[in-house]
């Protein structure tokens, strides 16, 4: 898809936005109209409706709740309801709380609308790819004016925790292992979702999660606890919550795991004096679903009454589908344990969400004009330019990719190339739409030649951990040795047959995700022995990954020609990877995550320390003796069907003193013969100073796009926000006068270097 049509997609969604606006018309307050409103709603409650305020129930029927959701929002039990997208339900819900419940407070519907709602984006991880902040704005653009049409007005999207351990699954629900990346794609999705301010029609409020360093998880294990030092926690976990704070998220959520054995939904440090005093947040504080119950597992609330003591104490303002306030809190007040004014508090910060978002004045949502928001082809579409811009290239031997057009047979092999829904990825909208498969795709764009299918294999929906899955039942029964043998020589046939082959691994959406974690990035089933069977062909094999992690992908970066990383890439997904094989997308994508060579490398991240030897130190560097200490792809790689050259690296001025900004500026030229997208970067390094700092920190990055043979300058500033780290001897964000190195490229091995001090 051409950049003009792309603008013209985005020009109908700001045009769709600024009607919405203009029908709602939603005042902006000011803090102290926000605030009176708010205590004259308050001073109407009585306890029991307090309560109800902090409790967020789920409207999902495998909720088993004796009593019937619109019971309890006549009762004024709730503040929010959860986990549905019916429509109907949500707004006769909203009706009866309007109307029927004693105190008339709008309520707010929360779901995971995490990329998309019915136009399906790539997945967080993919979209972070793009290193395109304004596509990522875009896209959640789109989800929230889709999802916001159907009633739904809070999303627990974006998930912003670093990631550094792919075993763990939800690194798919975020933006990788860098912060300065993480704070970026954090904004944009912010912005995407909420619009410039709380109450923007056609928006939703954002909730940031999980608060904080759950993707610190001991050893990948989803939910395991995180020991993260306060060095680690403030300079690399917490910027991309800060992020989304500046840029007006209006709720977050705590997440489930041992912070430094302190459970997060029960951390008062976390809570109070990290995230409201530390990061200024003003909004509420949503507990992860059931998190403030599960106080008890973690050995930590004695029981419910002790975890809804917690819960509040802490900080948390609403508890996520446990019950655990709505059955606890009046008693704990009654017995003088919790003061009603620590209640008020609570629910001040609640209800001021609400006012901002004008539900007050603006409650239902009128569904007549759903339907055609939902159809609008331009979000489909929008959906394609961003699967595009997720791409990244992995390998390209001897220009193997782009595939030309006039093939006359192609093999497409892999359980993945014809699984269409597993493209659009974890946490897909029960109704998202799922467009065509990757062989569907192919064959609509070669009409006139021969595509062979084989499955080669297969890729079982286990949504079970193996020691968990029953394998009597008939649908968990694998295939035999000999059906996969059978399935392989076909692979081989067709393969030989062809011109060429289009091998789609991976991992099903189901493989990552919450709760996904694995042990190891091999491929799983027998895509390894499949892969090695048909590079053994003799004929040229192209790879397209399907996947939300890295793979050990070690022997194919050897073998196979040309790689390209896909992702879970959404409705368009597989339309946008055959424009990318057959050339009507030139790759741009950058990886958001080092890529290891094997599982155990785990954790590998580039913006690591140095040690006490020299890194070409042969035997006392930090280094494995079986494997190089390198990993496989690093942090910021991915190649194009172009090449590009960086020059002239150039800095406003060799020195800057402390608090100044230096400017730095660099020449990328696109030296190959079509035109194409580089993602500059910029990385530093602090030489000497009162800590040891990482051998490269990312501080500034541009996607462009250059014609042959055009050249750009890129402009990055350097100042006290990318020049600081938090100490923790002075326990403060300090700039110190040190000297610095600076390198712009294409990734973090980018060799363009200067150096710079800062003064006193
Ligand atoms: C997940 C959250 C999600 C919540 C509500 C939890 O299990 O950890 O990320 O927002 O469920 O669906």
């Amino acid at each position: 898809m051409s950049t003009r049509t792309a603008l013209f997609f985005c020009a109908i969604v700001v045009l769709v936005t600024s009607f919405l606006a203009a029908q709602q018309n939603t005042p902006t307050l000011t803090d102290d109209q926000v605030n009176a409103r708010v205590e004259s709603i308050l001073q109407q409650m009585n306890l029991h409706e307090k309560i109800g305020q902090m409790n967020q129930l789920g409207a999902a029927e495998w909720n088993k709740d004796p009593v019937s959701f619109e019971e309890h929002a006549r009762r004024c039990d709730a503040g929010s309801f959860l986990w549905t997208i019916d429509s109907k339900l949500m707004d006769r819900l909203q009706h009866v709380a309007m109307t029927e419940c004693r105190i008339k407070i709008p309520l707010l519907f929360g779901y995971d609308v995490i990329h998309g709602y019915r136009a399906m984006f790539p997945i967080p991880i993919g979209m972070a790819a793009s290193w395109d902040p304004a596509m990522v704005e875009k896209a959640q653009t789109i989800a929230a004016l889709e999802a916001s049409s159907t009633g739904l007005n809070w999303d627990f999207t974006p998930m912003v925790d670093i990631a550094r351990d792919p075993r763990w699954g939800r690194i798919v629900e975020g933006a990788g292992e860098d912060p300065y990346l993480g704070a970026a794609i954090a904004r944009a999705q912010v912005l995407g979702l909420q619009g410039p301010q709380l109450g923007t029609p056609g928006h939703m409020v954002a909730s940031v999660k999980h608060f904080a360093g759950y993707g610190a998880a001991d050893g990948g294990r989803d939910y395991d606890s995180s020991y993260i030092s306060e060095e680690l926690f403030r300079n690399v976990y917490l910027p991309p919550f800060h992020a989304a704070i500046k840029a007006g998220a209006g709720t977050v959520m705590s997440a489930y795991m041992d912070l430094n054995d302190v459970p997060a939904s029960g951390n008062k440090w976390l809570l109070r004096d990290i995230l409201r005093r530390d990061l200024g947040f003003r909004g509420f504080v949503i507990s992860d679903a059931e998190a403030v119950k599960s106080l008890i597992n973690h050995g930590y609330a004695r029981d419910m009454q002790d975890a809804a003591y917690k819960g509040i104490t802490a900080g948390v303002n609403m508890d996520m589908a446990s019950k655990t306030y709505l059955d606890n809190l009046e008693g704990l007040v009654k017995a003088g344990k919790v003061k009603e004014a620590d209640i008020d508090e609570m629910v001040r910060q609640i209800l001021a969400i609400k006012v901002r978002m004008g539900l007050f004045e603006h409650p239902y949502v009128d569904l007549s004009k759903s339907e055609a928001i939902l159809r609008d082809p331009s979000h489909r579409q929008y959906t394609r330019v961003a699967a595009q811009r997720a791409m990244v290239l992995l390998r390209n031997e001897n220009h193997t990719l782009p595939l030309n057009k006039d093939l006359k047979s192609v093999a497409v092999i892999g359980p993945l190339a014809d699984a269409a829904k597993d493209l659009t990825g974890s946490w897909g909208v029960d109704n998202a739409t799922v467009g065509p498969s990757i062989l569907a795709a192919i064959r609509a764009k070669l009409p006139s030649a021969r595509v062979e299918y084989v499955a080669g294999g297969e890729m079982k929906r286990a949504f079970l951990p193996v020691d968990w899955i029953d394998h009597s039942r008939e649908d968990a029964k694998p295939m035999t040795p000999e059906e996969l043998a059978a399935e392989v020589n076909k692979s081989v046939e067709a393969a030989k047959a062809a011109d060429v082959t289009v091998l789609v691994l991976g991992e099903n959406s189901t493989m990552s995700g919450e709760g996904s974690s694995r042990s190891t990035l091999v491929l799983p089933g027998n895509q390894q022995h499949l892969l090695e069977a048909i590079a053994g062909s003799g004929k040229p094999v192209v790879i397209v990954l399907i996947n939300g992690r890295p793979l050990d992908i070690t022997w194919a970066s050897q073998h196979v020609p040309a790689i390209l990383e896909a992702w879970y890439g959404g409705t368009e997904a597989a339309n946008a990877i055959v424009d990318t094989l057959f050339g009507d997308n030139n790759p741009g994508g950058k990886l958001p995550f080092t890529w290891p060579r094997s599982s155990g490398q785990i954790p590998i991240y580039y913006a690591h320390n140095r040690t006490q030897a020299p890194e070409d130190d042969p035997k006392f560097t930090s280094r494995y003796w079986d494997v190089s200490t390198f990993p496989l792809y690093p942090f910021g790689y991915g190649l194009s069907y172009t090449q590009f050259e960086f020059s002239n690296l150039h800095l406003s001025s060799p020195t800057v003193k402390i608090g100044d900004k230096l400017e730095v500026t660099a020449e990328v030229q696109n030296t190959g013969s079509v035109a194409g997208d580089e993602v500059a970067q910029l990385y530093i390094h602090q030489q000497a100073g009162s800590a040891s700092r990482p051998v490269r920190q990312l501080k500034g990055f541009e996607r462009i796009t250059l014609a042959p043979g055009e050249k750009k300058t890129v402009h990055f500033t350097l100042g006290k926000d990318e020049l600081s780290y938090w100490s923790g001897q002075s326990k403060s964000w300090i700039e110190e006068p040190e000297q610095f190195d600076v390198w712009v490229g294409g990734d973090s091995k980018a060799p363009l270097h200067a150096t710079f001090k800062v003064e006193p």
